[in-house]
């Protein structure tokens, strides 16, 4: 048919995928206190980290603790007792994730595995960790309901952040909307991610993201596209880029024509944030191809940037249709787990 891997059933379902790893997730027993944890580790690569650099943006303004994460074979020095680490990795098979659980068990943190089974799923149950145990048979980077949600779930359950729940009732409802407007069905003239989509065709995705807000949204649109489209694109965050990639404006024209910026905004991205947005839009819009501003929307600021994952998700999807191209293989990724084995 024409959604041969499965990615726009799989993309259809992550509401109902949110609430399923919120139930998941609550089963789940802990027998360590808030008072006992100093940092929050996410420790994964790829589809598996991503969810983590949502937790961190999610927990930034909410969690008395930092959340970290790590996507090495190695962990930091400070990681002890008093680190609460997730473990996560979907096939939980990737090497390095494995050698930072090794490493973890060492240190004596206090582990949780979040993944589908694997060597990761069974090391951890016969070493006597929590396992929560999320369904299988989609990609890691269709997985992010599965791969986030029981972190923030887990996290609340032990007091690091407040209750969730009406944060994740207001997320998933707010998907179910907004998968209306960006299925298939829709035609581009009322399809924002198919408007997209055709933005970047033939075109160099830069995507731009703010600190606090939306910066790992648009990492999230950078790497959909990437391992979607299996085409290249770029991110940066603002204002940290009004530091340096805005002085990159100049050279070589042709490839600067080649650009295609979207900038990803969210109603609390910090005032002067906003002003230096628009300044930039006047610095770079005659030297690219386009520059189009996304909003968030939504109530709970879990809504707002995971939802706006959602259409950046869809916009992947189609601009793989665009190119001929099956979303769902990432050959290259494959190739190279293979290669090392
Ligand atoms: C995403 C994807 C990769 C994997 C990464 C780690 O769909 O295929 O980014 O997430 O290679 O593998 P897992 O998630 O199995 O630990």
């Amino acid at each position: 048919g024409n959604d041969p891997g499965g990615m726009l059933k799989a993309l259809w379902n992550l509401p109902e995928q949110c609430e399923e790893a919120e139930r998941i997730a609550q089963a789940i027993d802990v027998n360590f206190t808030a008072t006992e944890i100093k940092n929050v580790m996410v420790t994964g690569l790829g589809g598996s980290a991503i969810g983590g650099d949502l937790l961190r943006v999610y927990a930034g303004d909410k969690a008395a603790v930092p959340v970290i994460v790590n996507r090495d074979y190695t962990l930091p020095a400070f990681v002890d007792a008093s680190t609460l680490l997730f473990a996560v990795s979907y096939s939980g098979n990737t090497e390095e994730t494995l050698s930072a659980y090794a490493q973890a068990k060492e240190k004596g943190a206090k582990i949780i595995v979040l993944t589908t089974g694997g060597k990761l799923g069974q090391l951890a149950e016969a070493d006597g960790y929590p396992v929560i145990k999320v369904p299988g048979g989609i990609s890691p980077r269709a997985a992010t309901g599965y791969l986030l949600i029981p972190t923030i779930v887990i996290m609340a359950k032990i007091g690091l952040l407040p209750d969730a729940g009406d944060e994740i009732k207001d997320l998933t409802g707010h998907l179910r909307v907004l998968r209306e407007h960006l299925k298939p069905a829709v035609p581009v003239e009322q399809n924002l991610a198919k408007q997209l989509a055709t933005k970047f065709y033939n075109r160099l995705p830069v995507i731009w993201g703010v600190s606090g807000t939306t910066e790992v949204v648009a990492q999230r649109w950078k790497g959909q596209i990437n391992e979607n489209a299996k085409a290249p694109a770029y991110w940066a965050v603002l204002p940290e880029l009004n530091h340096n990639e805005i002085v990159g404006f100049e050279k070589p024209e042709n490839v600067l024509k080649q650009l295609e910026v979207v900038i990803l905004r969210d109603r609390a991205d910090h005032p002067r944030v906003q002003k230096r947005i628009e300044i930039s839009k006047t610095i770079i819009k005659d030297a690219v191809s386009g520059v189009t501003e996304v909003y968030s929307s939504g109530n709970s600021t879990l809504a707002r940037t995971f939802s706006l994952t959602y259409t950046g998700d869809y916009t992947s999807v189609y601009l793989a249709t665009l190119y001929g191209i099956d979303p769902t293989p990432v050959k290259m990724i494959d190739f190279l787990k293979q290669k090392l084995a």
